[in-house]
């Protein structure tokens, strides 16, 4: 008798981890024993980062080390701007991305090294790179030079700085921090999955990283928070939301990107942190067009009883879009700018995967034809 199918692995539990806790029936998050709501308020992403690599938090001298690690180490090689340079301009910045972070493997003096030391060397640099490679990219399409990291900021503070070559400013800086610390880890998550796969192998982290960025791209997975966007942009008022709601989710076949999750069947909690960035940021920008829309959207879903009988809340993904969109982020970007973050979350679990590792290799049921006879080519 053949194993009944987990479509999508619903429900199976592949590792122990120690990373993060997602509890999708309470909407709770927790990051190595604190609440995500304690982090969004008060961490720097350095200091998340070392949480999730070492499983506590850093004192003062350990915090500016591996800030001042990353932002040293986040300095492209000049072979990879050249390289960036050349690709189309209307490349699709996840799949600049992918690409960028598979060639930073050939430049990378430990890339085939999978020793515990080596992986946190690639991890730091990589933390970095990722950011300016995002930075980078968004100035050489537009046809500007590309602007280095500093030594002396954070990481967040660096990626505004690199991405607009003046400032940082503070609030953007701010913001964009809240989102890092947000995003930065979710369990086994599909791109996380994808990163421990592939690093089960005994490959290594760079290409570890490059099935995270390659799986995260999708709009089922990051690739929502843009969607989330273009949907926002599409309805255009708040006045329409209604008859959008209408046509396209209860007439048409359509979903509401940024809404509904795998593991969350409560709000999940990044979304309602997210919620009150987004309107903080609207209302000081003065434009409040966008997080009107997406208010009234997911008030339209949640009181609609499909929405209701199914458990479908806003993700990280619907809010974040509206942060970023009032940041003056590109759409295009908004998904680059979740790897720059869940690199840290991808790191830690491919360190954590090499700790204790074991191939993984689910089955499957074979439901296809047997024994048939063998035809010559041109009696087919
Ligand atoms: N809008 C309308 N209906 C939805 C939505 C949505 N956003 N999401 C799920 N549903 C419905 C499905 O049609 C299905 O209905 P049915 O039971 O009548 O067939 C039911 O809810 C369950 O949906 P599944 O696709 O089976 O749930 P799954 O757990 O596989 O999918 C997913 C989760 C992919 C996130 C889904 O909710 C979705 O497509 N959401 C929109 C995309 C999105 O926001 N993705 C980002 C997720 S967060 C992250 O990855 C960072």
């Amino acid at each position: 008798m053949a194993e009944p199918v987990k479509k999508g692995l619903e429900g199976i539990v592949v590792a122990e981890s120690r990373t993060s806790l997602v509890n999708g029936q309470e909407g709770k998050l927790v990051y190595q024993g604190y609440p995500i709501e304690t982090l969004a308020e008060n961490a720097l992403f350095e200091e998340v980062v070392f949480l999730l690599w070492n499983e506590r938090l850093p004192n003062r001298a350990e915090l500016e080390n591996l800030r001042s690690a990353i932002a040293q180490g986040a300095v492209l090689p000049q072979g990879i701007i050249d390289q960036m340079k050349t690709y189309p301009k209307n490349s699709n910045p996840m799949a600049v991305l992918r690409t960028v972070v598979s060639a930073l493997a050939f430049y990378d003096p430990d890339s085939e090294d999978n020793g515990v030391e080596a992986n946190r060397r690639k991890a730091i640099r990589l933390t970095g790179q990722i950011t300016t490679a995002c930075a980078a990219w968004n100035r050489i399409r537009k046809g500007q030079e590309p602007v280095g990291p500093r030594a002396d900021l954070n990481l967040a503070q660096n990626f505004v700085y690199m991405l607009e070559g003046k400032g940082p400013d503070q609030t953007a800086s701010d913001a964009i921090n809240v989102y890092l610390v947000l995003l930065a880890e979710h369990g086994m998550n599909a791109s996380t999955f994808a990163s421990r796969v592939t690093v089960a192998t005994g490959s290594d982290m760079h290409s570890g990283i490059v099935s995270g960025i390659g799986t995260l791209k999708g709009p089922s997975h990051g690739g929502a928070n843009a969607e989330a966007m273009n949907m926002f942009l599409e309805i255009g008022d708040p006045s329409n939301v209604a008859n959008w709601f209408k046509t396209n989710i209860k007439e048409g076949d359509r979903r509401i990107m940024g809404i509904g999750h795998r593991i969350y069947k409560a709000l999940d909690p990044r979304a309602a942190i997210l919620e009150e960035h987004a309107r903080l940021l609207a209302e000081s920008s003065g434009n409040l067009k966008w997080f009107q829309i997406a208010k009234q959207l997911a008030d339209t879903a949640r009181a609609d009883s499909y929405f209701i009988e199914r458990k479908l809340y806003p993700n990280v993904d619907y809010y974040s879009a509206i942060v970023l969109y009032t940041l003056n982020i590109d759409v295009d970007m908004f998904t680059p700018l979740f790897a720059m973050s869940r690199v840290a979350g991808w790191s830690a679990h491919v360190m954590e995967q090499f700790a204790n590792n074991r191939l993984i290799r689910p089955d499957v049921t074979y439901t296809g034809p047997m024994d048939l006879p063998w035809v010559p080519v041109d009696q087919r």
